[in-house]
């Protein structure tokens, strides 16, 4: 299998402390894949490098065999590297067709799979809402909204960062359900999610990181078995991070 993105011995640093360990991971073409590790473990940091957000002190991170460091993020975006990023970041006072076509200009030239129509059959709420301000829709709407517009970019691999952040669990299922739907149909995902049950419940492969390295690396359904994985990250009462 080839894969779509590889990233090998990447380090990454604030002003001097280190988030980023040398960190190597691969994502193949139609996999879902999830990062999950406790809060401060290095999670946002190594998709900001994905998405060039954040320049990366030291490694390499190749995108279907180009290099990606040093490179700009709208630039990165037009390659079809997408990030719904924390927080969702959407235009309060755009309404929600204004902020789905802005998704559209990460295209440039290219063609996206996702159609307005096609969001619109993902997220039927998302086209009754249309002509509304984005800040009126509710929190799970507006992450619904976050991954309609990264999906008029044409991602051919989607990064996600904590989607299901302050949802209720009824949402927070829906959004999986979706992003699971979206894989079947043949994106390329990799998820950082807070819930580690329900990331590995979701997704075909994972990495934990902890403290900016990669700690354990797997099948997600084997993962979910591993003791060590147990104690550490899906013991009771370990749902919540705030
Ligand atoms: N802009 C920043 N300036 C300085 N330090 C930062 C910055 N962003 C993150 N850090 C530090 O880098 C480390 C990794 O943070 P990061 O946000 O990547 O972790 P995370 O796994 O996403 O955590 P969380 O689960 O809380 O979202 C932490 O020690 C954090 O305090
Ligand atoms: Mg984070």
């Amino acid at each position: 299998m080839t894969h779509m993105l590889t990233a090998t011995d990447l380090s990454a640093a604030y002003s001097g402390i280190h988030a980023l360990r040398g960190v190597s991971l691969a994502v193949s073409e139609g996999e879902f894949v999830a990062l999950i590790g406790p809060n401060g473990a290095g999670k946002s940091t190594l998709l900001n490098c994905l998405s060039g957000v954040v320049r990366p002190t030291g490694g390499s991170i190749r995108f279907n065999g180009e290099e990606l460091v040093g490179t700009a993020p709208w630039h990165v975006s037009r390659k079809g590297l997408l990030q719904v990023p924390e927080g969702r970041q959407i235009l309060a006072n755009l309404t929600v067709r204004e902020n789905l076509e802005l998704g559209a200009t990460a295209l440039s030239g290219r063609h996206s799979a996702y159609t307005l129509e096609r969001i619109n059959n993902l997220f039927p709420i998302l086209a009754e809402r249309r002509e509304q301000r984005a800040g009126s829709l509710s929190g799970g709407q507006q992450q619904m909204l976050a991954i309609g517009r990264a999906l008029m970019g044409g991602p051919r691999l989607l990064l996600l960062d904590e989607p299901s952040l302050g949802l209720a669990p009824v949402i927070v299922v829906q959004v999986l359900a979706a992003l699971r739907s979206l894989n079947a149909e043949g994106l390329t995902i990799l998820l950082v999610e807070q819930n580690a049950r329900q990331a590995l419940d979701s997704t075909d492969r994972a990495y934990v990181i902890e403290q900016g390295r990669v700690v354990h690396e797997g099948v997600s359904s084997e993962l979910a078995k591993d003791p060590a994985v147990i104690a550490h990250y899906l013991g009771q009462g370990k749902t919540a991070k705030h």
